[in-house]
């Protein structure tokens, strides 16, 4: 019985990969390559570093030091806050906030569980931080997904049993991160990408409290 949801914020609650994606590109042109959406696909869910890692293995840079690394992280973080810094409750994607609420009107916990630094800006510009009980982030996790590092954190906050949490993921490396955490997984997007998930819908507006109940 399903006591807590807890939810991914990227590409769960809203749409911002769009954002990633465009602020990753401008570094790679920068840098004189180019990457593709399907590449992009597989940063889906991986922390800042672990990308900045696949786009230079992508463009055949090999030479860059940690330093240089870091220069590069920040500058694609100022790029993508200045596009997020602009962003509206409009974004929401379609049924989030509605789900988020009914989970809550049953008297479900509800928390974030997301690999981003960014959470905090994005669930205040979105006005979403008063329904969740627990947030947890990038800034609050050590092991990136697929350790459940981030979902543990979050049933511990919520004072639930792992068993009786769900967690919405639309990344692979989240579904295996809810699955090692003991967790019940529902996939956000194709059943094809998504084996691993116990359900998956395409977004949130096809999500019920029934469908809970079966998982
Ligand atoms: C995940 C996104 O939620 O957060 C990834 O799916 C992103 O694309 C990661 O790289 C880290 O985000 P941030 O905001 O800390 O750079
Ligand atoms: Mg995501």
């Amino acid at each position: 019985n399903i006591q807590a949801c807890i939810f991914d914020l990227d590409g769960v609650i809203v749409d911002t990969a769009v954002y990633h994606y465009k602020a990753w590109k401008r570094l790679a042109n920068g840098m004189g390559f180019d990457f593709t959406e399907q590449q992009n696909e597989q940063l889906k869910g991986v922390s800042r570093m672990a990308s900045l890692d696949l786009i230079l293995g992508w463009g055949n840079i090999t030479n860059k030091t940690d330093d240089e690394k870091e220069q590069l992280a920040t500058q694609k973080n100022e790029w993508y806050t200045d596009m997020i810094n602009t962003m509206t409750p409009a974004e929401i994607l379609p049924g989030a906030r509605e789900f988020v609420l009914s989970c809550r009107d049953a008297g479900l916990k509800t928390a974030i569980g997301s690999a981003s630094k960014n959470t905090p800006t994005i669930l205040t510009r979105l006005e979403l931080l008063p329904l969740f009980d627990a947030v947890i982030d990038g800034n609050s996790v050590s092991k990136p997904k697929p350790d459940p590092e981030v979902f543990t954190k979050g049933a511990e906050a919520l004072q639930v049993a792992a068993a009786n949490c769900v967690v919405f993921e639309d990344a692979i490396a989240g579904i295996e991160a809810a699955i090692a955490g003991g967790m019940k997984a529902v996939g956000i997007g194709s059943p094809d990408t998504l084996k691993q998930a116990n359900l998956v819908v395409s977004g949130l507006d096809k999500m019920t409290l029934e469908m809970l109940e079966e998982l």
